[in-house]
């Protein structure tokens, strides 16, 4: 598939969730399964000259594209979630989104001190969750050998964000 193709499977909603925000929603894209597998394709054939020891995603779109990410590769898939949804000892960091605030939080001690591990999210906007799981992920001691998503906002600036913080990123569709 084209990237034009696969970009077009992007619906963009004005007005979600708050007024002035172009939502761009991938559910159109995830229904659909010649775009499924090609983002998800084109995600492992940057991801696997890397060889990360671990996928993180990111609730709750980057649990999708993470676990698919995770299965194509044969990697275990640790998720980063948003505040009270785990059920173990977490240790989290509180973040700023493009339309609000929020905390995420993971197990302690599942990502192994020294682990060299692939953030997975579906987008990149402002770069503020990506960032906050980037460190998140650094206190625990592991490696981000990258932050790898499908869609980057580029007029929003995370990608310079993450990479000013010494993360390398890309993204699939710009
Ligand atoms: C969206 C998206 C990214 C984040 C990007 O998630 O899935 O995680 O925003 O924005 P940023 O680069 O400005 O931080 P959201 O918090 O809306 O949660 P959801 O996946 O649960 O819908
Ligand atoms: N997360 C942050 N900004 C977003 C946007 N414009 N569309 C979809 N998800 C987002």
């Amino acid at each position: 598939m084209s990237t034009d193709s696969l970009t077009a499977l992007v619906r963009t909603i004005p007005d979600f969730p708050k007024p002035g925000i172009l939502f761009r929603d991938i559910t159109t894209l995830l229904a659909d399964g010649d775009g499924l597998r090609d983002l998800v394709n084109r995600m492992a054939a940057v991801a696997q000259p890397l060889d990360p020891d671990l996928i993180v995603g990111i609730e709750a779109r980057g649990f999708i594209l993470g676990a698919a990410l995770a299965l194509a590769l044969g990697k275990g898939f640790v998720p980063v979630r948003k505040k009270g949804k785990l059920p173990g000892k977490t240790v989290g960091i509180d973040y700023c989104l493009e339309y609000g605030a929020d905390r995420l939080e993971m197990h302690e001690g599942q990502v192994p001190v020294g682990a060299r591990v692939l953030l997975v999210d579906d987008l990149i906007a402002t770069g503020g969750t990506a960032l906050a799981a980037a460190q998140l992920l650094r206190e625990q001691g592991a490696s981000v050998l990258m932050a790898l998503f499908a869609i980057d906002l580029p007029d929003l600036g995370g990608m310079v964000a993450l990479e000013a913080d010494g993360v390398a990123a890309q993204a699939i569709i710009a």
